[in-house]
């Protein structure tokens, strides 16, 4: 095979900061990669006028995977949407197809006191959001106007066809599958059409995984089940919009935010992969952000992209020894810089 290509979207914010860390221990493994860097977000935007130039959207459907960091300058925050730095995301997975979101989320040992949640029960969480990533309100159509009585109106349209759900109900069974066998379709099915749709199509693939036990839950219940029984979860799969706010509700159940990678896969395999965080500004530049989630982002591309499962297990056992050591950063309650983070990972490797 001809040496792989990633590219590196670090992004703006804390992006850059989390993403060299992540690279310098995809450079540690003595693994055959190339490397290649562009622009995307707030930097794009500095740069060249735009949030994804085409040399960056170029750069992501040449290569083999992408490392990215985060986007979300609010120096931008006044421009028209189409030019946000939010766009480069939300473009890049449109754009590249990768509609299937998985997040795990996992208690690192040592982390129990940085969990919001009470030590045996955060000690139980070991689970996986499997969030649809290309559909739903963020992509339906959206509109302002002033109605009749002049009051200002705004519109997102939530949407879903049946083969989209079909897609990623796919995706999650397959997941669980793997794992305890165990999945949790999450919608609001009481209230929503596209839900209803939603649980008609889960209900309809589950009959090709008779090995799967699927359960259906409400998405206000399962923020409540989520702090209340985490240990309970194994699979969950789940809209574009429940799945984002559940993933973060999810991170601080484990410690941080800073703890969560994920990986946007599309149909082929080919994988995008992210911390769950956004560019933090209120700690951008000053050295504090924890590089973890972006590691681990990294050695889930080397998992799901590379088939390089051992070095991804190294990279994982990594983080943990790192952690252990008592290396944490602010986010954690510690005092360790984003770079003293990277350097104790790359110690224990
Ligand atoms: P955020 O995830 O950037 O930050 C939320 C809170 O978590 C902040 O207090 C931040 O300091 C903290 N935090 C985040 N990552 C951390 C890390 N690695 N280590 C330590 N602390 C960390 O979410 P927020 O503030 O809502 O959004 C900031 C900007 O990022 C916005 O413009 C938003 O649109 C954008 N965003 C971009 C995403 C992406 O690039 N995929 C995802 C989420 C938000
Ligand atoms: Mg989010």
């Amino acid at each position: 095979m001809s040496t792989p290509l990633i590219a590196i979207l670090a992004g703006d914010g804390i992006g850059p900061e989390v993403t060299a860390e992540a690279r310098r221990v995809l450079e540690a493994l003595d693994l055959d990669l190339a490397f290649e860097e562009a622009p995307v977000g707030g930097a794009a935007y500095r740069a060249h006028g735009h949030p994804l130039p085409p040399e960056t959207l170029d750069l992501a459907r040449r290569a083999d995977a992408i490392l990215f960091g985060a986007v979300g300058d609010p120096a931008f925050d006044a421009l028209e949407r189409a030019f946000r730095p939010e766009q480069a995301i939300l473009g890049l997975r449109k754009e590249l197809g990768t509609f299937a979101n998985l997040r795990p989320a996992k208690i690192f040992a040592g982390l129990e006191d940085a969990s919001t949640l009470k030590p045996e029960i955060a000690r139980a969480i070991d689970l996986v959001i499997v969030r649809e990533l290309n559909g739903d309100v963020y992509f339906g159509e959206k509109s302002r106007r002033t109605t009749a009585a002049g009051l200002r109106e705004g519109h997102d349209l939530m949407r879903y066809d049946e083969d989209e759900v079909r897609r990623i109900a796919r995706v999650g069974f397959e997941t669980a599958a793997k794992r305890r066998g165990k999945l949790c379709s999450v919608d609001k099915a009481n209230v929503l059409e596209t839900s209803q749709l939603w649980r008609d199509v889960v209900i309809e693939v589950a009959g090709d995984y008779p090995q799967v036990e699927l359960s259906h839950m409400y998405v206000d219940n399962a923020a409540m089940q989520l702090v209340r029984n985490p240990g309970a979860f194994d699979t969950i799969v789940t809209g574009n919009l429940f799945g984002d706010i559940l993933s973060d509700q999810a991170s601080m159940c484990v410690g941080s935010i800073g703890m969560l990678p994920s990986a946007s896969l599309d149909a082929a395999g080919k994988g995008l992969y992210e911390p769950i965080h956004g560019s933090a500004p209120d700690i951008a530049g000053q050295g504090r952000a924890n590089p973890c989630a972006a590691i681990l982002s990294a050695a889930m591309l080397l998992r799901h992209s590379l088939n390089e499962a051992q070095a991804a297990d190294r990279v994982e056992a990594a983080v943990a020894a790192a952690l252990r050591t008592g290396v944490h950063t602010p986010d954690l309650g510690g005092d360790a810089s984003t770079q003293a983070m990277g350097d104790a990972v790359l110690a224990a490797l």
